[in-house]
C-alpha cells in the first residue's frame, strides 16, 4: 500500500517537537513493514536543505490574492529510510523557522501545491494520511475543490497531534481557496471561523489521535471541539505513537557521553550524570531530577518557578530544565540560576544533543503536563532507564503505571499542581534512596517495547478498512 505523509515537520529536516519525531519515523517502519510510505514537507532555510542534494521532480504556481507564486516540488537524492518530497516556495516557505504569524498563507499556498502535483501523478497513493491543522485543509479540497476532483475518491487520515492548535482565520479570507461549490462552505466553518482543523476532522475519512486517552478526553475537552469530535466518534480512534529506537538508542547514541545498555546501565547512566552535573554545578549525588520541553501552559511548567522558589531547599534533588518558549518563563527559571546555584540550573534554547544527555543522565524526568496528546520524552526516559514522574492525562497515562500499581514503574501526579508536584518528588527522593528498587526499576523500564512496529501495524488495519 501506498501511503504520502504530509506534514509541517520531519526530523531530521525540521523539529519544533514531536510531530517532527513521528513524521520523520512512523514511514520508516511502515516501510520495514511491507508498505509503501513517503513523506512531502515545505523546503525550510534549514542547515539539512543547505547540506544535502536535490533533484526538481514537478513545478507549477499557486495564485494566491491575485499573486502567482512558483513552486517547485524537489525530491532528496540520499535515502533517509523512505522517499521524501519537499515543497519549495523561495517567498513563503524557504524561512529559517517552521511556524511564524502568516502561517494561514503559507501552509495553504503548501497544500495547494502539494494537490496540484499530486493531480499529475499516474499512479496515485492509497492513502493520503495529513498531520495537524497546517495540513487539515487537504482533505476538504481533495472532496470539495473543482480542480482536485481527480482525487475524490483516495481515502484520507488525518491525525490530531495536538487539538490545542486549530489554524483559526477569518471568512474574509476564504477566496484563498481554490474554487469549490459554495454551498459546502459550512465544512471549513467552526463558530463563526474558518477552522481547518475542524473541516479535517468533518471531510477526512478517518479521524486518528496519538493516544487512546486523549481521544476519549478530546470528546470532553478539546478547545470547542469536543461537540464535533463527539459527533463524528465512529470515524475517530487513538493510536498510541512509537518511538523510532534506532535514534533512541542508549547503546548507540552518538551523543551520549558513554553509551550502554541494561549489563552496564549504573556505570552509563552515572558518567552522563556526571558530565551533568559538572557541566551545571549540580550535585551528583543528589537524584538529578530533569525537565525537557517547549515552554507552553499545557506542560504544566509555568509553576516550576513557584515550586522551586518554595520547596527546592527543603528537597533533597538537583535540578536541570531545558527548554524555551513563554519569554516570562524563561525570564523566572533563568532568575533562579543565581538564587540556588549548585542544586539548579535552567538552559534556555533548543539543543538536541543536550536533551540526549540528559534523559541518558538524569534519575528522573519531569513531565507534569495539563494537556499531553501522547508525549514522546517519557517514552525516550523509559528507554534510557529514566523513572518518569508524569501528569494522569492523554499519552503519559497510557505509558506511564505508578508505583503503587501492579508491576508499576514510574511516579502519576492526580493533577498538574505544585504540592502534587512536591509530592512526587518526595517519592522520587525515597525511591533513590533504596538502591535494590531503583536499580530494579531502572532495569524493567530498559526493557518497555515502544517501538513503532506495533502502531504502525494499526495504522495498516485503519488503512486497509478504509480501502474495502
Ligand atoms: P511536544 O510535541 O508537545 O513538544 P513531545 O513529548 O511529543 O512533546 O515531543 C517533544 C520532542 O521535542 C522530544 O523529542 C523532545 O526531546 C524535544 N524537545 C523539546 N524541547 C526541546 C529542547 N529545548 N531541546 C531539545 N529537544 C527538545
Ligand atoms: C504533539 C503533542 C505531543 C505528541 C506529539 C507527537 O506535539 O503535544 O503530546 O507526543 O504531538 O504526536
Amino acid at each position: 500500500m501506498a501511503i504520502i505523509h504530509i506534514a509541517s515537520e520531519c526530523f531530521s529536516i525540521a523539529k519544533v517537537g514531536g510531530l517532527a519525531d513521528v513524521v520523520g519515523a512512523l514511514p520508516k517502519y511502515q516501510n520495514q513493514n511491507n508498505q509503501e510510505a513517503m513523506v512531502i514537507m515545505p523546503f525550510y532555510n534549514v542547515p539539512f536543505t543547505q547540506n544535502n542534494q536535490f533533484t526538481t521532480v514537478f513545478d507549477g504556481e499557486v495564485p494566491l490574492y491575485g499573486k502567482n507564486y512558483t513552486f517547485e516540488i524537489l525530491s532528496l537524492l540520499d535515502d533517509i529510510g523512505f522517499p521524501i518530497y519537499f515543497v519549495a516556495i523561495p517567498e513563503l516557505l524557504f524561512t529559517e523557522y517552521v511556524y511564524s504569524q502568516d502561517d494561514t498563507l503559507r501552509f495553504l499556498a503548501f497544500q495547494i501545491a502539494v494537490l496540484k502535483w499530486m493531480i499529475t501523478w499516474e499512479n496515485q497513493p492509497d492513502i493520503i494520511h495529513v498531520h495537524d491543522h497546517h495540513t487539515g485543509l487537504i482533505p476538504f479540497m481533495m472532496t470539495q475543490s473543482y480542480q482536485f476532483e481527480s482525487l475524490k475518491m483516495i481515502p484520507t487520515v488525518f491525525t490530531i497531534h495536538n487539538a490545542q492548535y486549530q489554524g483559526w482565520f477569518s471568512h474574509d479570507k476564504v477566496g484563498l481557496l481554490p474554487k469549490f461549490d459554495f454551498s459546502k462552505v459550512g465544512l471549513l466553518d467552526w463558530n463563526g471561523v474558518i477552522n481547518p482543523m475542524a473541516a479535517a476532522i468533518k471531510c477526512a475519512w478517518a479521524v486518528t489521535t496519538v493516544s487512546p486517552s486523549y481521544m476519549k478526553e478530546l470528546q470532553i475537552i478539546a478547545n470547542g471541539l469536543e461537540n464535533l469530535l463527539a459527533h463524528e466518534k465512529n470515524k475517530c480512534v487513538g493510536i498510541l505513537n512509537g518511538i523510532d529506537v534506532e535514534v533512541w538508542n542508549p547503546e548507540t547514541d552518538a551523543f551520549l557521553k558513554k553509551n550502554y545498555k541494561k549489563t552496564n546501565l549504573v556505570t552509563g547512566k552515572k558518567a552522563n550524570k556526571n558530565w551533568l552535573c559538572e557541566q551545571y554545578n549540580l550535585d551528583k549525588d543528589k537524584p538529578l531530577i530533569v525537565f525537557i520541553g517547549r515552554f507552553v501552559h499545557d506542560k504544566g511548567c509555568d509553576l516550576f518557578g513557584m515550586l522551586f522558589s518554595e520547596f527546592l531547599l527543603e528537597l533533597n534533588i538537583s535540578v536541570l530544565i531545558l527548554g524555551s518558549g513563554d519569554v516570562a518563563i524563561q525570564n523566572e527559571l533563568e532568575g533562579l540560576n543565581t538564587v540556588f546555584s549548585g542544586k539548579y540550573k535552567y538552559v534556555s534554547g533548543y539543543n538536541e544533543a543536550l536533551s540526549h544527555i540528559m534523559y541518558a543522565g538524569a534519575d528522573f524526568l519531569l513531565m507534569p503536563s495539563r494537556v499531553e496528546p501522547c508525549g514522546l520524552n517519557q517514552m525516550y526516559a523509559l528507554r534510557y532507564g529514566t523513572i518518569p514522574i508524569v501528569n494522569k492525562v492523554g499519552g503519559l497515562k497510557d505509558t506511564v503505571v505508578d508505583f503503587k500499581e501492579h508491576n508499576g514503574f514510574g511516579i502519576v501526579m492526580n493533577e498538574c499542581t505544585i504540592l502534587e508536584m512536591k509530592k512526587a518528588i518526595v517519592n522520587a527522593s525515597d525511591i533513590y534512596a533504596n538502591p535494590i528498587l531503583f536499580k530494579t526499576t531502572k532495569n524493567q523500564i530498559m526493557k518497555i517495547d515502544h517501538s513503532w512496529l506495533a502502531s504502525a501495524k494499526e495504522y495498516q488495519q485503519l488503512y486497509k478498512k478504509l480501502k474495502m
